[in-house]
């Protein structure tokens, strides 16, 4: 991440946490933790993914939203602050999942809770029901950060990915998010861009459209999630980049060189380069976790649905028993082990 995004991300953890003595101590354990990688895990997560809403009103091609088997029952207000209640350690959590999060009508009672337990919040969205109301609204929210999902610098492209999105809407909505905070710090305006073969070349372009609506940075994820499911593997393939960063480097290099020229700040995010078999292990078994709207709990967002792997039920257990009940550890274990779990497998450089 860009030094300067990075900086404003942590200094709003930092300053929201920084009076809670156990959440720092509760942090240090984890990182511990991550090194040793216990199986029993006595250090609750500092960070939770928290999915308000399966419901979406997009369809966009590369995402499981609208093929969820899934319930589309919002997670109840009272439901999300009975998972909080059971926390005093977490710093930060994101509200999204695999639907639009404002789409729930309790979303800014769930930020606010939240702000009200010191706790720094971030979440995502495709824009579509932003207008001057639900602008101020986010502005006011006390959330950290909103990310903003644009797929293209073109109608054509991003409203071909991003189906039922129409990016002049979109971009008219970030730009009221923009004016709208003023001089405010918070909360940061975000753009996020999935990089694939039928976008990733405008991204020169969409740099320039950041120049213009001046967000605070944008991010270039190039690789796809298979959401932990072998038929979404071929259904993306085609439009996949190649793991092979060499595929992309040349307009990743650009695309560094044109932000910089702009002044504007610029991320690349590749989950496919985090992890290999050789000591470099998944860590999200001893940080955090997904909680979908039914309460099952996810290992991570990458799979973000319950069908493919759940690990407990907050609906019918506390945290505290999910966490070191006999699946997590078998997670850890072979996570710990290099038993990779097929759900895992395309997080894992291949040798
Ligand atoms: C699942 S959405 C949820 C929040 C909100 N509905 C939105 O679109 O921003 C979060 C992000 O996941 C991205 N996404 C969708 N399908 C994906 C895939 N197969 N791999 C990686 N990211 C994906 C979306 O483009 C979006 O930026
Ligand atoms: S990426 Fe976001 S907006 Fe698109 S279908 Fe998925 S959840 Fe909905
Ligand atoms: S390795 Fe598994 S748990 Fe870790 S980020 Fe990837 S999909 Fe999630």
């Amino acid at each position: 991440m860009n030094i300067l995004s990075k900086i404003k991300r942590y200094q709003h953890i930092i300053a929201t946490n920084i009076r809670y003595p156990k959440k720092i101590s509760n942090l240090s354990g984890i990182y511990y933790a991550t090194l040793r990688k216990p199986v029993k895990h006595c250090f609750p997560p500092f960070s939770l993914d928290i999915e308000p809403t399966i419901r979406c009103n997009l369809r966009c091609s590369s995402c499981q939203s609208p093929y969820l088997k899934r319930e589309q029952k919002d997670m109840s207000f009272s439901f999300f602050k009975g998972i909080l209640d059971q926390f005093d350690t977490l710093l930060e959590i994101k509200i999204t999942g695999m639907g639009e999060p404002l789409l729930n009508k309790n979303f800014f009672e769930m930020v606010n809770y939240a702000k009200e337990k010191n706790i720094s919040v971030f979440s995502f969205s495709n824009g579509k029901v932003i207008d001057k109301n639900i602008a101020q609204e986010i502005i006011n929210s006390g959330l950290r950060e909103i990310t903003i999902s644009v797929d293209g610098a073109t109608s054509k492209t991003h409203n071909s990915i991003r189906v039922g999105s129409d990016l002049e809407q979109v971009l008219g909505a970030i730009e009221m998010l923009v004016a709208d905070r003023g001089k405010l710090k918070y909360p940061i305006i975000s753009v996020w861009f999935v990089g694939r073969k039928s976008n990733i070349h405008e991204i020169s372009e969409l740099l320039d459209i950041c120049k213009k609506i001046n967000i605070d940075y944008l991010t270039c994820q190039h690789d796809l999630t298979f959401w932990g499911k072998e038929q979404w593997k071929e259904k993306i393939k085609n439009d996949a980049l190649s793991k092979d960063i060499k595929f992309t480097e040349e307009i990743i290099k650009d695309a560094q060189k044109k932000a910089a020229y702009l002044g504007v700040r610029y991320i690349n995010f590749q989950k496919n380069k985090f992890y290999n078999k050789f000591g470099k292990e998944c860590y999200w078994p001893w940080r955090s976790c997904f909680i979908a709207t039914d309460g099952r709990v996810v290992p991570c967002c990458l799979i973000a649905d319950p069908e493919v792997v759940s690990l407990g039920d907050l609906s019918k257990m506390s945290f505290k028993e999910v966490w070191n009940n006999e699946k997590y550890q078998d997670f850890r274990r072979s996570i710990k082990e290099h038993n990779i779990p097929p759900s895992c497998s395309d997080c894992y450089e291949e040798n």
